[in-house]
């Protein structure tokens, strides 16, 4: 953050307090021993007719002091004059409330729901095979109609995958009424590989040839995934952009970088063409981990500027109060926010948004969550679960996350197998299953940005205002901090804005 900790000496303080005729409690010099320009301070609380310091008092004032370093500019360019043509018009933009976790839609904690999460999901995912013109995807109980060595395509969820003492991989496959067991032979490499990315609790349909009442060699897997559609565009020439992981609180936070982001996005910048640009951002997305949070991993309170969540927040509040009111803005949570961690999470409570009171244009909703804007379908998802993808699917790259995005398309589940190191709550509905077909999914987590065109849908993953951690200098991982991600809802034009 903006000030070095300074030790002052408490018995200097407690004599300049008393030459000051001022009380003061033991809570409050140690925070005034933290502050270099304590005289200032005292002196100011003097104006303001306090003469006895507590916590409270000197807390607040620590923190309107920040605050001010942050307090919003007016926009003017040297020699220019900055007139967004999105301010010129009206939002056209809506949040799909039952897809949203924070929307009344929680479970009653028993374990029927466990059962009913997983029904929901398999008849939603299993209704879009079965869908499928050519696949013609039947129950598995159709095995006991079907001729020995003939051809079936059956559709189930996965309940166990192993190798078989001979090589060969077997999935066991079941639906609503029995179970089944589907082979992969090792000497058929293409299906053997295949069968490498399924998942436990995928649902997949499976085409082989039958072998006995109960089993299948299969030669093909299939999953619900999105039609192959081209991109579809907007009416309106406007941007969308995208950014993720600020984590403010955080030692390793890059404060200045940040800052500059959101003077640029005041159109401050001196290039006429980037400006224009700049004032045709109508919408901005935020994709979790908005703050560092309290006690998220061990010893993570000595990596913390900000030792306090609810300060955490008033700073994060004042950055966000800087983006201009046209700007319609979304903000999920992820790990490191105050919510809790299991998926799906809610929109950060009020409770820690009190800095932006009144500022209509800022929405904290759930992760995942889906958004519209300009009649395109946004899929908003922090990404937690794509490390128990990265642990289960082979020859994927933390570097690319954008790869595992894809997987979560094809699967049309966000949800990879329950049980696995993310932790899943079950809600009324399943909230993981990707109900619609998005135009855009915009991840963050990785700390890495990256981009993709799978099917009608632009992959994007904004990455991070956090230099790089211990944590990935020992896993290895190279963060892409400080760049911002524009996209054109008119042509679907992906850019990057970077400032570091
Ligand atoms: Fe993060």
């Amino acid at each position: 953050m903006q000030e070095q900790t300074v030790a002052v000496s408490m018995k200097e303080i407690a004599d300049y307090c008393s030459e000051k005729s001022v009380l003061v409690s033991p809570q409050a010099l140690g925070l005034l021993a933290e502050q270099k320009d304590y005289r200032k301070i005292i002196d100011e609380l003097i104006q303001e007719n306090v003469f006895v310091l507590n916590e409270g008092n000197l807390k607040e004032k620590i923190l309107k002091k920040k605050a001010a370093l942050f307090e919003p500019t007016n926009v003017v360019v040297r020699g220019f004059s900055f007139r967004p043509l999105a301010s010129e018009v009206e939002p056209r933009c809506r949040v799909l409330q039952e897809l949203d976790m924070s929307a009344p839609n929680r479970g009653s904690g028993k374990v029927t729901d466990f059962l009913e999460m997983f029904r929901d999901k398999f008849e939603f995912l299993s209704g879009l095979l079965k869908k499928r013109p050519n696949l013609e995807a039947k129950p598995i109980q159709r095995l006991l109609r079907t001729t020995k060595n003939n051809e079936i395509t059956v559709c189930g969820i996965v309940s166990k995958k192993w190798v078989s003492k001979k090589g060969h991989a077997v999935i066991e496959l079941e639906d609503t009424e029995t179970r089944c067991l589907a082979l992969f032979m090792k000497n058929d490499r293409a299906s053997f590989e295949l069968s490498r990315g399924v998942c436990l609790d995928d649902v997949i349909a499976v085409k082989g040839k039958k072998i006995s009442d109960d089993m299948i060699v299969c030669t093909e897997v299939h999953w619900p995934d999105l039609p192959i559609t081209p991109p579809r565009t907007s009416e309106r020439d406007l941007n969308l952009l995208a950014t993720s992981d600020i984590h403010v609180g955080s030692k390793l936070f890059l404060e200045k970088e940040f800052q500059a982001f959101l003077s640029w996005l005041s159109g401050k910048t001196q290039n006429d063409r980037e400006r224009e640009e700049i004032g045709k951002i109508k919408y901005l997305v935020i994709c979790g981990d908005n703050v560092d949070g309290i006690g998220v991993y061990p010893d993570q309170y000595d990596e913390l500027e900000i030792k306090d969540i609810f300060e955490q927040y008033d700073v994060l509040c004042n950055y966000l109060k800087q983006i201009p009111e046209y700007i319609e803005t979304f903000v999920i949570p992820g790990q490191h926010d105050a919510v809790r961690r299991a998926d799906p999470q809610p929109g950060v409570p009020k409770k820690f948004l009190k800095g932006i009171d009144g500022c209509k244009n800022i929405h904290f909703v759930g992760s995942p969550s889906w958004i519209e804007t300009e009649g395109l379908k946004a899929m908003l998802y922090h990404g937690a679960s794509l490390h128990d993808l990265y642990a289960s699917v082979p020859g994927l790259d933390y570097a690319k996350p954008e790869e595992g995005m894809a997987i979560l398309l094809k699967r049309r589940d966000l949800m990879v197998s329950y049980g696995a190191k993310q932790p899943y709550v079950p809600e009324k509905k399943d909230l993981m299953v990707i109900r619609h077909e998005p135009d855009f999914y915009f991840g963050g987590d990785m700390h890495r940005n990256g981009y993709l065109q799978y099917r009608g849908c632009s992959v994007i993953n904004a990455g991070t205002w956090q230099s790089r951690t211990a944590f990935q200098v020992q896993q290895g991982q190279i963060p892409t901090p400080g760049i911002a991600v524009q996209v054109s809802l008119n042509t679907r034009k992906i850019s990057e804005k970077r400032f570091v």
